[in-house]
């Protein structure tokens, strides 16, 4: 498994784009291929499925179980559970939550718990 991150703090530079075409590029070329969209505003998500394709999305996976997005006390979701699949062959997606925004100071926490999961799943 190869993990490529593509990171910038400056809005309007690019990410989204980047990432929407690398990632369907790599699918193309017959990698299977997982982009997860971490930005919380979702554009990447959008830009693949529409909003009533998913329920779970990558905040069901990273929040606490005690600040769970449905407010209930339940458990957080493994990444498999939240897998969607994109119109492109070979590529598939983990959805974006404006829930993440509470992340955005904790992006250690973020990247950690999604690396662990990435590995379990994958590895
Ligand atoms: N290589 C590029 N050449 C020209 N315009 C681009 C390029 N990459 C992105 N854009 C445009 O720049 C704007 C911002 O891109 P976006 O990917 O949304 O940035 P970010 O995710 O960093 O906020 C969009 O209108 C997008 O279409
Ligand atoms: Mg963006």
């Amino acid at each position: 498994m190869k993990i490529i991150a593509v990171s910038n703090q400056k809005g309007g530079v690019g990410k989204t784009t980047l990432t929407r075409e690398l990632s369907a590029c790599c699918a193309l070329r017959g990698y299977e291929t997982l982009v997860v969209d971490c930005d919380p505003q979702g554009n990447l998500t959008s830009s693949w499925v529409d909003a009533d394709v998913y329920e779970a999305t990558l905040a069901h996976v990273l929040i606490e179980p005690e600040a769970s997005p449905t407010g209930s006390k339940s458990e957080a979701l493994p990444l498999e559970d939240t897998i969607v699949e994109s119109p492109v062959e070979s590529l598939d997606l983990v959805p974006s939550d404006i829930r993440l925004a509470r992340f955005e100071m904790q992006a250690d926490y973020l990247t950690h718990r999604l690396r662990n999961q990435l590995r379990e799943a994958f590895d």
